[in-house]
């Protein structure tokens, strides 16, 4: 399962991917303005960065306008996926995008239907949003399922980016589920780390070490 990093901060973006956990990056206006940068120069810098797809989104409502709009986003970087939204005109904007040979990632995808009509635009990714699902008490994780089966039932070569992730036990969820992608805040990212069990075994260690009065540095 591919990382993807879902924030639009560099630095946050630039410690992750030392490590080698950054498959790719998305961005939302959202995201934007919470960095506080232009969006062309921002996202220039993390094309920089990452080699893997960085998906910066269009604002445009009606499709003409959303394909100009993804065809300067795509002159940032070869590594650009536009987003466009699921409406019909972000489908229309995904046909004629994907056409030119861009990357393109379908996002704020809410239902099975919606992810259907993404494959068949020839969406590159599928973003549907888990935590936005769970926040009016429906199944985000169900959806990645539901999504992942009819794909394969399909052969539909659409990846599944799950998207809206919010605590580590989604992103366990999804790759059990076969997501392709997931595109978490680096915080999240950060915390699959975290483990209570963890801590207290170094705790019991430290403690247990202290006491052989032992530096290995000195020996
Ligand atoms: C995905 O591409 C979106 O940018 C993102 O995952 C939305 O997450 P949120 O629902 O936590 O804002």
């Amino acid at each position: 399962m591919k990382f993807f990093v879902d924030s639009a901060d560099v630095a946050a973006i630039a410690e992750l991917n030392a490590l080698g956990m950054v498959d790719g990056v998305t961005t939302n206006p959202s995201l934007i303005l919470k960095s506080g940068r232009n969006i062309l120069e921002v996202t220039r810098e993390i094309c920089e960065l990452v080699a893997g797809p960085v998906s910066a989104e269009v604002v445009a409502a009606k499709a003409d306008d959303m394909i100009e709009e993804g065809r300067k986003l795509a002159e940032i970087a070869p590594n650009i996926t536009v987003k466009v939204p699921l409406t019909w005109d972000g489908l229309k904007a995904c046909k004629v995008l994907t056409d030119e040979g861009r990357m393109v990632n379908v996002t704020l995808c809410f239902s099975v239907n919606q992810a259907l009509l993404a494959a068949k635009a020839g969406a590159t990714f599928i973003s549907p949003f888990i935590g936005r699902l769970d926040d009016i008490n429906l199944d985000g994780l169900e959806l990645i399922a539901d999504i992942r089966q009819v794909y394969d039932n399909y052969d539909f070569q659409t990846e599944v980016l799950a998207a809206s992730i919010r605590t580590p036990n989604h992103v366990a969820q999804c790759a059990r589920i076969g997501a392709d992608v997931i595109t978490a805040p680096p915080a999240v990212i950060k915390g699959l780390a975290n483990h209570v069990l963890t801590d207290k075994g170094l705790e019991m260690f430290d403690a247990d070490w202290a006491k052989t009065g032992q530096t290995i540095l000195s020996l």
